[in-house]
Protein backbone atom coordinates (compact mmCIF):
# COMPACT_ATOMS: atom_id res chain seq x y z
CA UNK A 1 0.00 0.00 0.00
CA UNK A 2 0.96 3.66 -0.51
CA UNK A 3 1.99 5.77 2.67
CA UNK A 4 -0.30 4.85 5.45
CA UNK A 5 -2.28 7.34 7.12
CA UNK A 6 -2.48 5.37 10.48
CA UNK A 7 -1.46 1.55 11.55
CA UNK A 8 -3.68 -0.63 13.46
CA UNK A 9 -1.44 -3.68 14.83
CA UNK A 10 -3.37 -6.49 17.03
CA UNK A 11 -1.96 -9.44 18.67
CA UNK A 12 -3.63 -12.39 18.66
CA UNK A 13 -6.47 -12.17 21.96
CA UNK A 14 -4.67 -14.84 24.17
CA UNK A 15 -7.69 -17.42 25.88
CA UNK A 16 -7.67 -16.19 29.34
CA UNK A 17 -7.72 -20.14 30.35
CA UNK A 18 -4.25 -20.51 31.78
CA UNK A 19 -1.10 -19.31 32.11
CA UNK A 20 0.66 -18.83 28.12
CA UNK A 21 4.09 -19.83 27.50
CA UNK A 22 7.31 -18.08 25.92
CA UNK A 23 6.58 -19.50 22.34
CA UNK A 24 2.86 -17.75 22.79
CA UNK A 25 5.36 -14.63 23.53
CA UNK A 26 7.62 -15.06 20.37
CA UNK A 27 5.26 -16.09 17.97
CA UNK A 28 2.37 -13.38 17.68
CA UNK A 29 3.49 -10.62 21.02
CA UNK A 30 7.18 -10.05 21.04
CA UNK A 31 7.25 -9.38 17.03
CA UNK A 32 4.30 -7.34 17.16
CA UNK A 33 5.57 -5.33 20.14
CA UNK A 34 9.00 -4.91 17.97
CA UNK A 35 7.12 -3.51 14.87
CA UNK A 36 5.18 -1.00 17.29
CA UNK A 37 8.16 0.42 18.83
CA UNK A 38 9.70 0.67 15.71
CA UNK A 39 6.58 2.73 14.04
CA UNK A 40 6.34 4.71 17.46
CA UNK A 41 10.43 5.80 17.21
CA UNK A 42 8.95 6.92 14.03
CA UNK A 43 6.29 9.01 15.15
CA UNK A 44 3.60 7.52 13.16
CA UNK A 45 -0.15 7.13 14.60
CA UNK A 46 0.21 3.86 15.73
CA UNK A 47 -2.49 1.71 17.81
CA UNK A 48 -1.38 -1.57 19.49
CA UNK A 49 -4.58 -3.36 20.45
CA UNK A 50 -4.74 -6.80 22.32
CA UNK A 51 -6.99 -8.26 24.95
CA UNK A 52 -8.12 -11.64 26.45
CA UNK A 53 -10.12 -14.21 24.39
CA UNK A 54 -12.48 -14.59 27.49
CA UNK A 55 -15.52 -17.32 25.71
CA UNK A 56 -15.25 -20.39 24.07
CA UNK A 57 -15.17 -23.97 25.68
CA UNK A 58 -11.54 -23.21 26.46
CA UNK A 59 -13.05 -21.41 28.85
CA UNK A 60 -15.63 -23.33 30.37
CA UNK A 61 -13.49 -26.75 30.37
CA UNK A 62 -11.23 -24.94 32.38
CA UNK A 63 -13.43 -24.02 34.71
CA UNK A 64 -14.61 -27.58 35.33
CA UNK A 65 -10.88 -28.67 35.72
CA UNK A 66 -10.66 -26.31 38.04
CA UNK A 67 -13.78 -26.91 39.82
CA UNK A 68 -14.61 -22.86 39.09
CA UNK A 69 -17.04 -20.74 37.13
CA UNK A 70 -15.93 -19.32 33.88
CA UNK A 71 -16.14 -15.78 34.89
CA UNK A 72 -13.94 -16.69 37.77
CA UNK A 73 -11.83 -17.90 35.37
CA UNK A 74 -11.11 -15.33 33.05
CA UNK A 75 -11.20 -12.98 35.98
CA UNK A 76 -7.77 -14.60 37.28
CA UNK A 77 -6.08 -15.62 34.09
CA UNK A 78 -7.04 -11.66 32.20
CA UNK A 79 -5.08 -10.25 35.38
CA UNK A 80 -2.13 -12.84 35.51
CA UNK A 81 -2.22 -12.23 31.36
CA UNK A 82 -2.33 -7.85 31.62
CA UNK A 83 0.48 -8.27 34.43
CA UNK A 84 2.78 -10.62 32.39
CA UNK A 85 2.61 -9.14 29.24
CA UNK A 86 3.77 -5.56 30.89
CA UNK A 87 6.55 -7.03 33.23
CA UNK A 88 7.56 -8.24 29.62
CA UNK A 89 7.65 -4.32 28.31
CA UNK A 90 4.87 -5.86 25.78
CA UNK A 91 3.52 -2.01 24.97
CA UNK A 92 0.09 -2.72 24.43
CA UNK A 93 -2.09 0.70 23.84
CA UNK A 94 -4.77 -1.28 25.43
CA UNK A 95 -5.01 -5.32 26.25
CA UNK A 96 -8.82 -5.44 26.89
CA UNK A 97 -11.06 -8.45 27.20
CA UNK A 98 -14.29 -10.18 25.49
CA UNK A 99 -16.20 -10.22 28.55
CA UNK A 100 -16.87 -6.73 28.64
CA UNK A 101 -19.92 -4.80 27.55
CA UNK A 102 -18.48 -2.59 24.87
CA UNK A 103 -16.89 -6.30 22.94
CA UNK A 104 -20.81 -7.64 23.56
CA UNK A 105 -22.05 -4.40 21.94
CA UNK A 106 -20.10 -4.68 19.44
CA UNK A 107 -19.79 -8.34 18.83
CA UNK A 108 -23.71 -8.35 18.44
CA UNK A 109 -23.92 -5.41 16.08
CA UNK A 110 -21.80 -7.00 13.90
CA UNK A 111 -23.78 -9.88 13.81
CA UNK A 112 -27.12 -8.38 13.73
CA UNK A 113 -25.25 -6.39 10.55
CA UNK A 114 -24.41 -9.06 8.41
CA UNK A 115 -27.88 -11.15 9.34
CA UNK A 116 -29.67 -8.26 7.88
CA UNK A 117 -27.17 -8.02 4.82
CA UNK A 118 -29.16 -11.37 4.45
CA UNK A 119 -24.95 -12.65 4.48
CA UNK A 120 -25.86 -14.99 6.86
CA UNK A 121 -27.71 -18.46 6.51
CA UNK A 122 -29.77 -20.08 9.12
CA UNK A 123 -29.68 -24.02 8.92
CA UNK A 124 -31.00 -27.01 10.66
CA UNK A 125 -28.85 -29.77 10.96
CA UNK A 126 -28.32 -32.69 13.29
CA UNK A 127 -25.40 -32.33 15.79
CA UNK A 128 -23.41 -34.17 17.68
CA UNK A 129 -25.34 -34.27 21.61
CA UNK A 130 -24.02 -35.37 24.79
CA UNK A 131 -27.22 -37.08 26.43
CA UNK A 132 -25.45 -38.24 29.83
CA UNK A 133 -24.48 -34.42 30.14
CA UNK A 134 -27.73 -33.08 28.02
CA UNK A 135 -25.78 -30.88 26.13
CA UNK A 136 -24.93 -30.20 22.30
CA UNK A 137 -21.13 -31.11 21.32
CA UNK A 138 -19.12 -28.37 20.04
CA UNK A 139 -15.43 -27.60 19.24
CA UNK A 140 -13.53 -28.21 21.95
CA UNK A 141 -16.41 -30.60 23.80
CA UNK A 142 -15.76 -32.79 21.02
CA UNK A 143 -12.51 -34.82 20.11
CA UNK A 144 -12.20 -37.58 17.66
CA UNK A 145 -9.15 -38.66 15.29
CA UNK A 146 -8.07 -36.21 12.53
CA UNK A 147 -8.87 -37.16 8.72
CA UNK A 148 -6.13 -35.63 7.94
CA UNK A 149 -3.11 -36.40 9.96
CA UNK A 150 -4.63 -39.24 12.63
CA UNK A 151 -4.02 -37.28 15.75
CA UNK A 152 -6.13 -38.99 17.96
CA UNK A 153 -7.03 -35.71 19.98
CA UNK A 154 -8.14 -33.40 17.55
CA UNK A 155 -11.13 -30.80 18.14
CA UNK A 156 -14.00 -30.52 16.97
CA UNK A 157 -13.11 -27.22 14.99
CA UNK A 158 -9.63 -27.52 14.78
CA UNK A 159 -7.04 -30.36 14.98
CA UNK A 160 -4.16 -28.32 16.78
CA UNK A 161 -1.32 -30.82 15.30
CA UNK A 162 -1.44 -30.07 11.82
CA UNK A 163 -3.69 -26.98 11.94
CA UNK A 164 -6.45 -28.13 9.82
CA UNK A 165 -9.97 -26.59 10.65
CA UNK A 166 -12.34 -28.96 11.01
CA UNK A 167 -16.04 -29.32 11.49
CA UNK A 168 -16.80 -32.15 14.28
CA UNK A 169 -18.53 -34.18 11.82
CA UNK A 170 -14.59 -34.86 9.98
CA UNK A 171 -13.27 -36.44 13.11
CA UNK A 172 -13.81 -40.24 13.35
CA UNK A 173 -14.40 -42.19 16.42
CA UNK A 174 -15.56 -38.49 17.71
CA UNK A 175 -16.29 -38.59 21.80
CA UNK A 176 -17.33 -36.03 24.58
CA UNK A 177 -15.14 -34.71 26.39
CA UNK A 178 -17.41 -34.42 29.14
CA UNK A 179 -18.38 -37.97 29.71
CA UNK A 180 -16.32 -39.80 27.29
CA UNK A 181 -19.18 -40.68 25.75
CA UNK A 182 -19.48 -41.29 21.99
CA UNK A 183 -22.45 -38.53 21.22
CA UNK A 184 -25.82 -39.01 19.56
CA UNK A 185 -26.92 -36.73 16.74
CA UNK A 186 -29.82 -34.19 17.44
CA UNK A 187 -31.54 -31.29 14.95
CA UNK A 188 -30.63 -27.52 15.88
CA UNK A 189 -31.07 -24.82 14.47
CA UNK A 190 -27.73 -22.55 13.91
CA UNK A 191 -26.53 -19.38 11.54
CA UNK A 192 -23.72 -20.05 9.21
CA UNK A 193 -21.15 -18.32 7.53
CA UNK A 194 -20.95 -19.08 3.69
CA UNK A 195 -17.39 -18.99 3.07
CA UNK A 196 -18.36 -21.20 -0.26
CA UNK A 197 -19.59 -17.79 -1.75
CA UNK A 198 -16.02 -15.74 -1.27
CA UNK A 199 -13.62 -18.46 -2.77
CA UNK A 200 -13.42 -16.07 -5.55
CA UNK A 201 -12.74 -12.68 -3.64
CA UNK A 202 -10.33 -14.90 -1.43
CA UNK A 203 -8.53 -16.49 -4.15
CA UNK A 204 -7.48 -12.78 -5.64
CA UNK A 205 -7.18 -11.14 -2.68
CA UNK A 206 -4.55 -13.76 -1.00
CA UNK A 207 -3.37 -16.03 -3.79
CA UNK A 208 -3.03 -13.09 -6.18
CA UNK A 209 -2.61 -9.79 -4.53
CA UNK A 210 -0.70 -10.56 -1.44
CA UNK A 211 1.13 -13.89 -2.74
CA UNK A 212 4.37 -12.04 -2.78
CA UNK A 213 3.99 -9.44 0.58
CA UNK A 214 2.73 -12.51 2.89
CA UNK A 215 4.90 -15.07 4.29
CA UNK A 216 5.13 -18.22 2.08
CA UNK A 217 3.85 -19.89 4.55
CA UNK A 218 0.57 -18.17 5.21
CA UNK A 219 0.23 -18.20 1.55
CA UNK A 220 0.27 -21.42 1.18
CA UNK A 221 -1.92 -22.55 3.53
CA UNK A 222 -4.24 -20.39 2.62
CA UNK A 223 -3.82 -21.82 -0.84
CA UNK A 224 -4.54 -25.36 0.58
CA UNK A 225 -7.85 -24.29 1.90
CA UNK A 226 -8.88 -22.60 -0.95
CA UNK A 227 -8.03 -24.94 -3.43
CA UNK A 228 -10.00 -27.72 -1.12
CA UNK A 229 -13.01 -25.99 -1.21
CA UNK A 230 -14.35 -23.38 1.40
CA UNK A 231 -17.75 -25.31 3.59
CA UNK A 232 -20.10 -22.92 5.27
CA UNK A 233 -19.41 -22.47 8.83
CA UNK A 234 -21.35 -22.02 12.14
CA UNK A 235 -21.03 -18.88 13.68
CA UNK A 236 -23.43 -19.77 16.85
CA UNK A 237 -23.08 -22.43 19.17
CA UNK A 238 -25.82 -23.84 21.99
CA UNK A 239 -23.86 -23.00 24.87
CA UNK A 240 -24.28 -20.51 27.29
CA UNK A 241 -20.84 -18.77 27.97
CA UNK A 242 -20.61 -16.11 25.30
CA UNK A 243 -22.04 -13.10 23.96
CA UNK A 244 -25.76 -14.25 23.81
CA UNK A 245 -26.92 -14.20 19.65
CA UNK A 246 -29.68 -11.68 19.61
CA UNK A 247 -33.27 -12.66 19.83
CA UNK A 248 -31.72 -16.41 20.33
CA UNK A 249 -32.17 -17.67 23.80
CA UNK A 250 -29.40 -20.46 24.44
CA UNK A 251 -27.23 -19.83 21.71
CA UNK A 252 -23.92 -17.75 21.84
CA UNK A 253 -21.71 -16.79 19.18
CA UNK A 254 -19.19 -19.29 17.84
CA UNK A 255 -15.66 -17.90 19.81
CA UNK A 256 -14.46 -17.33 16.65
CA UNK A 257 -16.85 -14.76 15.28
CA UNK A 258 -16.21 -13.05 18.09
CA UNK A 259 -12.82 -12.96 19.58
CA UNK A 260 -11.55 -10.92 15.97
CA UNK A 261 -14.06 -8.54 16.89
CA UNK A 262 -12.56 -8.20 19.82
CA UNK A 263 -9.87 -5.89 17.94
CA UNK A 264 -12.67 -3.51 16.90
CA UNK A 265 -13.84 -3.52 20.74
CA UNK A 266 -10.59 -2.74 22.08
CA UNK A 267 -9.92 -0.17 19.45
CA UNK A 268 -13.55 1.47 20.69
CA UNK A 269 -12.34 1.08 24.43
CA UNK A 270 -9.05 2.61 23.43
CA UNK A 271 -10.95 6.23 21.60
CA UNK A 272 -13.26 6.43 24.26
CA UNK A 273 -10.33 6.45 26.57
CA UNK A 274 -8.09 8.70 24.84
CA UNK A 275 -10.79 10.50 23.21
CA UNK A 276 -9.74 10.00 19.96
CA UNK A 277 -12.07 8.13 16.93
CA UNK A 278 -11.79 4.97 16.46
CA UNK A 279 -13.78 4.95 12.98
CA UNK A 280 -10.56 5.45 10.68
CA UNK A 281 -8.40 2.63 11.69
CA UNK A 282 -11.37 0.33 10.69
CA UNK A 283 -13.16 2.12 7.74
CA UNK A 284 -10.14 4.50 6.17
CA UNK A 285 -8.34 2.74 3.28
CA UNK A 286 -5.30 4.73 4.09
CA UNK A 287 -4.92 2.29 7.71
CA UNK A 288 -2.35 -0.53 7.61
CA UNK A 289 -4.53 -3.18 9.48
CA UNK A 290 -1.45 -6.17 10.19
CA UNK A 291 -2.44 -9.24 12.74
CA UNK A 292 0.89 -10.90 14.42
CA UNK A 293 -0.46 -14.49 15.05
CA UNK A 294 0.61 -18.40 15.26
CA UNK A 295 0.51 -20.40 12.82
CA UNK A 296 -2.46 -22.32 14.48
CA UNK A 297 -4.21 -19.60 13.62
CA UNK A 298 -4.49 -18.36 10.08
CA UNK A 299 -7.70 -20.04 8.74
CA UNK A 300 -9.54 -17.50 11.09
CA UNK A 301 -7.21 -14.51 10.34
CA UNK A 302 -7.09 -15.11 6.96
CA UNK A 303 -10.55 -17.07 5.61
CA UNK A 304 -12.82 -16.44 8.13
CA UNK A 305 -12.73 -12.89 9.98
CA UNK A 306 -11.81 -10.88 6.29
CA UNK A 307 -15.09 -11.97 4.70
CA UNK A 308 -16.22 -10.90 8.18
CA UNK A 309 -14.72 -7.86 7.48
CA UNK A 310 -15.91 -7.27 3.84
CA UNK A 311 -19.33 -7.79 4.41
CA UNK A 312 -19.07 -5.50 7.39
CA UNK A 313 -17.20 -2.92 4.86
CA UNK A 314 -14.41 -2.59 7.38
CA UNK A 315 -11.26 -2.73 5.72
CA UNK A 316 -8.91 -6.04 5.60
CA UNK A 317 -5.48 -6.83 7.02
CA UNK A 318 -2.62 -5.37 4.90
CA UNK A 319 -0.58 -8.26 6.31
CA UNK A 320 -0.68 -11.29 8.41
CA UNK A 321 2.79 -12.46 9.79
CA UNK A 322 2.51 -15.84 11.30
CA UNK A 323 5.09 -17.35 12.92
CA UNK A 324 5.47 -20.90 13.13
CA UNK A 325 6.02 -22.85 16.60
CA UNK A 326 8.74 -22.56 19.24
CA UNK A 327 10.06 -25.80 20.59
CA UNK A 328 11.57 -26.56 23.89
CA UNK A 329 14.69 -28.70 24.62
CA UNK A 330 13.76 -31.20 21.65
CA UNK A 331 10.21 -31.40 22.12
CA UNK A 332 6.71 -28.98 21.32
CA UNK A 333 6.07 -26.75 23.75
CA UNK A 334 2.83 -27.27 25.52
CA UNK A 335 1.35 -25.95 28.69
CA UNK A 336 -1.15 -29.18 28.87
CA UNK A 337 1.90 -31.49 29.16
CA UNK A 338 3.99 -29.47 31.58
CA UNK A 339 6.36 -29.01 28.46
CA UNK A 340 6.57 -25.38 28.40
CA UNK A 341 8.13 -22.16 30.27
CA UNK A 342 5.66 -20.18 31.45
CA UNK A 343 5.92 -16.27 30.97
CA UNK A 344 4.86 -16.13 34.84
CA UNK A 345 7.38 -18.44 35.92
CA UNK A 346 10.19 -16.94 33.58
CA UNK A 347 9.26 -13.24 35.28
CA UNK A 348 9.17 -15.02 38.99
CA UNK A 349 12.66 -17.00 38.46
CA UNK A 350 14.51 -14.26 36.46
CA UNK A 351 12.38 -11.00 36.21
CA UNK A 352 11.52 -10.37 40.53
CA UNK A 353 15.00 -11.68 41.35
CA UNK A 354 17.64 -9.46 42.65
CA UNK A 355 19.81 -10.34 40.26
CA UNK A 356 17.49 -9.70 37.36
CA UNK A 357 15.06 -6.95 36.85
CA UNK A 358 14.95 -5.60 33.12
CA UNK A 359 17.69 -6.58 32.20
CA UNK A 360 16.53 -10.54 32.29
CA UNK A 361 13.36 -9.19 30.19
CA UNK A 362 15.42 -7.73 27.58
CA UNK A 363 17.80 -11.18 27.68
CA UNK A 364 14.77 -13.15 27.03
CA UNK A 365 13.01 -10.62 24.37
CA UNK A 366 16.87 -10.83 22.14
CA UNK A 367 17.11 -14.67 22.65
CA UNK A 368 13.28 -15.36 21.65
CA UNK A 369 14.08 -12.70 18.81
CA UNK A 370 17.02 -14.51 17.36
CA UNK A 371 15.86 -17.33 16.83
CA UNK A 372 12.33 -16.57 16.27
CA UNK A 373 10.44 -19.02 14.11
CA UNK A 374 9.83 -16.79 11.30
CA UNK A 375 9.59 -19.03 8.36
CA UNK A 376 10.16 -22.59 10.10
CA UNK A 377 9.64 -24.27 13.73
CA UNK A 378 12.99 -23.33 16.18
CA UNK A 379 13.59 -24.46 19.27
CA UNK A 380 14.82 -23.02 22.83
CA UNK A 381 17.62 -24.39 24.65
CA UNK A 382 18.79 -23.17 27.98
CA UNK A 383 22.00 -23.70 26.39
CA UNK A 384 21.30 -21.58 23.78
CA UNK A 385 20.03 -18.79 25.53
CA UNK A 386 22.68 -19.15 28.40
CA UNK A 387 25.09 -18.60 24.69
CA UNK A 388 22.96 -15.73 23.69
CA UNK A 389 23.01 -14.10 26.34
CA UNK A 390 26.62 -14.42 27.28
CA UNK A 391 28.11 -14.40 24.33
CA UNK A 392 26.41 -12.15 22.24
CA UNK A 393 25.14 -9.80 24.83
CA UNK A 394 27.35 -9.33 27.47
CA UNK A 395 30.46 -10.11 25.31
CA UNK A 396 29.24 -8.08 22.39
CA UNK A 397 26.86 -5.64 22.98
CA UNK A 398 27.32 -5.14 26.59
CA UNK A 399 31.28 -5.17 26.59
CA UNK A 400 31.30 -2.41 23.72
CA UNK A 401 29.42 0.21 25.56
CA UNK A 402 30.77 -0.79 29.13
CA UNK A 403 34.29 -0.20 26.89
CA UNK A 404 33.36 2.96 25.77
CA UNK A 405 31.91 4.27 28.72
CA UNK A 406 35.10 3.21 30.83
CA UNK A 407 37.59 4.70 28.45
CA UNK A 408 35.78 8.02 28.12
CA UNK A 409 35.83 8.58 32.43
CA UNK A 410 39.18 7.52 32.01
CA UNK A 411 41.09 8.89 28.93
CA UNK A 412 38.44 11.66 28.31
CA UNK A 413 37.74 13.14 31.73
CA UNK A 414 34.36 12.01 31.26
CA UNK A 415 33.17 14.06 28.74
CA UNK A 416 32.22 13.75 25.14
CA UNK A 417 35.73 14.05 23.42
CA UNK A 418 35.85 16.79 20.38
CA UNK A 419 36.26 15.11 16.90
CA UNK A 420 39.58 16.61 15.04
CA UNK A 421 37.87 16.00 11.66
CA UNK A 422 41.28 16.32 9.52
CA UNK A 423 42.85 13.33 11.27
CA UNK A 424 39.57 11.10 10.37
CA UNK A 425 41.57 7.89 8.85
CA UNK A 426 39.89 5.64 6.72
CA UNK A 427 39.20 2.84 9.31
CA UNK A 428 36.69 5.98 11.20
CA UNK A 429 35.64 6.69 8.05
CA UNK A 430 33.71 3.19 7.31
CA UNK A 431 33.01 2.96 10.75
CA UNK A 432 30.47 6.22 10.58
CA UNK A 433 29.32 4.60 7.03
CA UNK A 434 28.34 1.64 8.89
CA UNK A 435 26.54 3.44 11.35
CA UNK A 436 24.09 4.92 8.69
CA UNK A 437 24.06 1.28 6.25
CA UNK A 438 22.89 -0.24 9.34
CA UNK A 439 19.37 2.50 9.85
CA UNK A 440 18.73 0.93 5.89
CA UNK A 441 19.15 -2.41 6.80
CA UNK A 442 17.25 -2.33 10.19
CA UNK A 443 14.44 -0.69 8.18
CA UNK A 444 14.09 -3.03 5.43
CA UNK A 445 14.13 -5.94 7.77
CA UNK A 446 11.43 -4.50 10.27
CA UNK A 447 9.31 -3.65 7.32
CA UNK A 448 9.35 -6.76 5.84
CA UNK A 449 8.58 -8.66 9.11
CA UNK A 450 12.30 -10.26 9.16
CA UNK A 451 13.24 -9.14 13.19
CA UNK A 452 15.81 -12.07 13.41
CA UNK A 453 17.69 -10.01 10.34
CA UNK A 454 17.13 -6.59 12.29
CA UNK A 455 18.54 -7.56 15.26
CA UNK A 456 21.32 -9.35 14.27
CA UNK A 457 22.76 -5.94 11.93
CA UNK A 458 22.06 -4.35 15.48
CA UNK A 459 24.87 -6.93 17.48
CA UNK A 460 26.81 -7.07 13.95
CA UNK A 461 27.30 -3.05 14.43
CA UNK A 462 28.38 -3.60 17.96
CA UNK A 463 30.71 -6.25 16.77
CA UNK A 464 32.28 -3.73 14.56
CA UNK A 465 32.90 -1.32 17.19
CA UNK A 466 34.95 -3.78 18.97
CA UNK A 467 36.67 -4.54 16.34
CA UNK A 468 37.22 -0.85 15.38
CA UNK A 469 38.47 -0.26 19.15
CA UNK A 470 40.83 -3.15 19.32
CA UNK A 471 42.40 -1.86 16.39
CA UNK A 472 42.88 1.74 17.56
CA UNK A 473 43.95 0.89 21.18
CA UNK A 474 43.30 3.89 23.16
CA UNK A 475 44.35 2.42 26.26
CA UNK A 476 47.95 1.94 24.40
CA UNK A 477 47.75 5.14 22.71
CA UNK A 478 47.51 6.70 26.23
CA UNK A 479 50.77 5.73 26.84
CA UNK A 480 52.19 7.91 24.29
CA UNK A 481 53.22 10.27 27.51
CA UNK A 482 55.29 13.69 27.82
CA UNK A 483 57.08 15.10 30.86
CA UNK A 484 53.69 15.50 32.47
CA UNK A 485 52.89 11.49 32.25
CA UNK A 486 50.13 12.67 30.55
CA UNK A 487 49.06 11.78 27.19
CA UNK A 488 50.91 14.19 24.22
CA UNK A 489 48.78 16.31 22.15
CA UNK A 490 48.69 14.03 18.95
CA UNK A 491 48.13 11.13 21.52
CA UNK A 492 45.47 12.56 22.86
CA UNK A 493 43.69 13.38 19.76
CA UNK A 494 43.73 9.92 18.50
CA UNK A 495 41.98 8.83 21.63
CA UNK A 496 39.54 11.77 21.14
CA UNK A 497 38.86 10.53 18.11
CA UNK A 498 38.22 6.92 18.81
CA UNK A 499 36.13 7.71 21.73
CA UNK A 500 34.52 10.31 19.97
CA UNK A 501 33.67 8.18 17.42
CA UNK A 502 32.49 5.35 19.55
CA UNK A 503 29.94 7.09 21.75
CA UNK A 504 28.26 8.41 18.79
CA UNK A 505 28.20 4.88 17.51
CA UNK A 506 26.71 4.01 21.50
CA UNK A 507 24.36 7.03 20.81
CA UNK A 508 23.23 4.99 17.65
CA UNK A 509 23.19 1.58 19.35
CA UNK A 510 20.97 2.74 21.79
CA UNK A 511 17.68 4.25 19.08
CA UNK A 512 18.66 0.76 16.94
CA UNK A 513 18.30 -1.39 20.18
CA UNK A 514 15.35 0.09 21.58
CA UNK A 515 12.17 -1.51 19.59
CA UNK A 516 14.12 -5.34 20.67
CA UNK A 517 15.88 -4.54 24.29
CA UNK A 518 13.44 -0.99 25.50
CA UNK A 519 14.89 -1.63 28.71
CA UNK A 520 18.28 -1.97 27.57
CA UNK A 521 17.96 1.48 25.42
CA UNK A 522 16.26 2.93 28.55
CA UNK A 523 19.47 2.66 31.08
CA UNK A 524 21.60 3.68 27.74
CA UNK A 525 20.27 7.33 27.28
CA UNK A 526 20.07 7.60 31.39
CA UNK A 527 23.94 6.98 31.45
CA UNK A 528 24.35 9.39 28.30
CA UNK A 529 21.75 11.80 30.13
CA UNK A 530 20.10 12.64 27.09
CA UNK A 531 16.33 12.23 26.73
CA UNK A 532 14.26 9.50 25.19
CA UNK A 533 13.59 12.46 22.30
CA UNK A 534 16.97 10.87 21.29
CA UNK A 535 15.41 7.63 20.45
CA UNK A 536 13.56 8.71 17.29
CA UNK A 537 14.17 7.11 14.59
CA UNK A 538 15.24 9.92 12.59
CA UNK A 539 18.15 10.63 14.54
CA UNK A 540 19.39 6.93 13.59
CA UNK A 541 22.88 6.91 11.09
CA UNK A 542 23.84 10.19 12.69
CA UNK A 543 27.41 11.21 14.05
CA UNK A 544 26.64 14.10 15.93
CA UNK A 545 24.13 12.82 18.62
CA UNK A 546 26.38 14.00 21.73
CA UNK A 547 27.89 17.03 21.71
CA UNK A 548 31.58 17.32 22.62
CA UNK A 549 32.72 18.43 25.94
CA UNK A 550 29.06 17.14 27.63
CA UNK A 551 29.49 14.95 30.38
CA UNK A 552 28.24 11.31 31.15
CA UNK A 553 27.41 9.41 33.61
CA UNK A 554 28.97 6.13 34.82
CA UNK A 555 28.97 3.28 32.80
CA UNK A 556 25.95 0.84 34.41
CA UNK A 557 26.06 -3.12 33.46
CA UNK A 558 23.40 -3.50 30.71
CA UNK A 559 23.44 -7.63 31.42
CA UNK A 560 24.57 -10.15 33.37
CA UNK A 561 25.77 -13.74 32.22
CA UNK A 562 23.62 -16.30 32.88
CA UNK A 563 25.59 -18.97 35.23
CA UNK A 564 25.30 -22.88 34.32
CA UNK A 565 23.72 -23.28 37.44
CA UNK A 566 20.79 -21.37 36.72
CA UNK A 567 20.07 -23.68 33.40
CA UNK A 568 20.86 -26.70 35.04
CA UNK A 569 17.91 -25.74 37.11
CA UNK A 570 15.21 -24.59 34.80
CA UNK A 571 16.20 -27.91 32.87
CA UNK A 572 15.46 -29.85 36.04
CA UNK A 573 12.60 -28.23 37.06
CA UNK A 574 11.47 -28.48 33.76
CA UNK A 575 11.47 -32.58 33.67
CA UNK A 576 9.79 -32.24 37.07
CA UNK A 577 7.07 -30.28 35.72
CA UNK A 578 6.32 -32.63 33.01
CA UNK A 579 6.58 -35.93 35.16
CA UNK A 580 4.06 -34.47 37.92
CA UNK A 581 2.07 -33.38 34.95
CA UNK A 582 2.24 -36.79 32.84
CA UNK A 583 1.63 -38.67 35.93
CA UNK A 584 -1.55 -36.46 37.00
CA UNK A 585 -3.49 -36.82 33.58
CA UNK A 586 -1.95 -40.64 32.86
CA UNK A 587 -5.33 -40.92 35.77
CA UNK A 588 -7.34 -38.69 33.76
CA UNK A 589 -9.53 -38.61 30.05
CA UNK A 590 -8.11 -35.20 29.55
CA UNK A 591 -6.78 -34.44 25.85
CA UNK A 592 -3.73 -33.61 25.54
CA UNK A 593 -3.31 -31.51 21.90
CA UNK A 594 0.85 -31.51 22.04
CA UNK A 595 0.66 -28.54 20.11
CA UNK A 596 1.53 -24.81 21.02
CA UNK A 597 -1.76 -24.80 23.64
O1 LIG B 1 -5.76 -19.40 19.60
C1 LIG B 1 -6.05 -18.63 20.50
O2 LIG B 1 -5.42 -18.58 21.55
C2 LIG B 1 -7.20 -17.67 20.32
N1 LIG B 1 -7.67 -17.23 21.59
C3 LIG B 1 -6.75 -16.52 19.45
C4 LIG B 1 -7.80 -15.52 19.15
S1 LIG B 1 -7.17 -14.35 18.11
C5 LIG B 1 -8.39 -13.29 17.75
F1 LIG B 1 -9.13 -13.67 16.86
F2 LIG B 1 -8.93 -12.83 18.75
ZN1 LIG C 1 -4.54 -33.18 12.04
Amino acid sequence: MNTPKRYLITSALPYANGPKHIGHLAGAYLPADIYVRYLRAQKKDVVYVCGSDEHGAAITIQAMKENSTPLAIVDKYHAMLKSNMADLGISFDIYHRTSSPIHHETAQEFFTALNDKGELEIKETEQYYDEDAKTFLADRYIIGTCPVCANENAYGDQCEKCGTSLSPEQLLNPRSTLSGNAPVKKATTHWYLPLNKHEDFLRKWILEDHAADWKANVVGQCKGWIEAGLQPRAVTRDLDWGVAVPGAPGKVLYVWFDAPIGYISATKQWALDNDKDWKPYWEDKDTKLVHFIGKDNIVFHCIIFPVMLKLHGNILPDNVPSNEFMNLEGDKMSTSRGWSIEMDDYINDFVKKENGGDMMVDALRYYLTAIAPETKDSEFTWKGFQDALNSELVAVFGNFVNRTFVLMHKLCKGKVPPLHVELLDNTDKQLLEEIQLTKIKIQNSIESYKFRDALSEVIDLARKGNKYMQEKEPWIVAKQTGDDGQPTAAAQQKIDNCLHICLQLTANLAIYINPFLPFTAKKMIYMMKVVDKMLDWENAGKSKLLSTGYSLRAPELLFRKLEDAEITAQIEKLKTKSSTLKKATSMETTTDTNNQS
